[in-house]
């Protein structure tokens, strides 16, 4: 049974890896996510003013960071994992980029405006722990967008041709073999991968009042995309403010 410290160093050295970062990178190139015209709507509809905080939670290669920046802001990105920041620094250098733990943010209390995170909270051990951070450091009148999303509704089919699909994309764009994906049997168990549910229960325990959940983000490019790019992953929304 891993340790904590042993899952979080898995996670960064092992899962993302050098290897695991390039390739990260270059599914974003190549695979029409259909999620840059979203985060650019949801990030230019948020009411912050130009000098705002924001802070880009997991940020990875930068994927979130390179919108913002692209609509005027500055942003601090932070993540585990230091082969995605070398990434997210030669992609976005004008992000400020931070080593860190979204479990453990080192920023301090009531700094932050606006927090967006994608793909993040399934990675981590202690959801709970990160939505605890998130609240702490936003502002009293902060925003959250947070995006994940869970497998526990997808039909088998889909997974099966999740499966398929991801082989070939891992050979064809990610340069690597699948058998990669060995690493998550020691990350697996150490992975509860909060639902939707789950996620509002804890921000309501937080006393966050204002959250509104979008299931199933990826039926807005249509159901043909979906199936074909995220077939094995129904991804949801998190939108919250810190207001009371
Ligand atoms: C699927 S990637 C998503 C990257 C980026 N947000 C995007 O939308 O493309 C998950 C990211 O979470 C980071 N991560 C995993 N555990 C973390 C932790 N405890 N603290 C901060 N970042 C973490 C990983 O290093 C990785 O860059």
């Amino acid at each position: 049974m891993e340790k904590d410290t042993d899952v979080k160093k898995i996670m960064a050295e092992e899962r993302w890896n050098k290897r695991n970062a390039r390739a990260y990178e270059r599914f974003i190139k190549v695979t029409p996510s259909g999620d840059e015209q979203f985060w650019e709507d949801a990030i230019v509809n948020t009411p912050i003013n130009k000098n705002a905080v924001i802070l880009d939670l997991g940020t990875g290669t930068g994927f979130l960071a390179r919108i913002i920046l692209k609509n005027g802001f500055n942003v601090l990105g932070l993540d585990l994992s230091k082969n995605m920041l070398a990434v997210a620094k030669k992609k976005a250098p004008e992000t400020f980029l931070v080593r860190g733990d979204a479990e453990n943010i080192p920023l301090k209390d009531s700094s932050v405006d606006l927090i967006v995170s994608r793909w993040v909270l399934w990675t981590l051990p202690h959801p709970w722990e990160a939505l605890e951070e998130i609240v702490r450091v936003l502002k009293p009148d902060g925003r959250v967008i947070l995006c994940d999303g869970d497998s526990k509704n997808t039909p088998k089919s889909a997974v099966i041709f999740g499966t398929i699909r991801s082989f070939f994309k891992d050979i064809l764009i990610g340069w690597r073999l699948p058998t990669w994906k060995r690493v998550y049997r020691k990350l697996d168990p150490h992975l509860p991968r909060w639902d939707y549910e789950q996620i509002s229960e804890k921000l309501r325990d937080l006393g966050v009042e204002q959250i509104k959940v979008v299931h199933d983000i990826n039926k807005r490019n249509g159901l043909l995309h979906k199936h074909i790019f995220h077939s094995e992953w129904e991804q949801f929304i998190v939108f919250f403010s810190n207001k009371r």
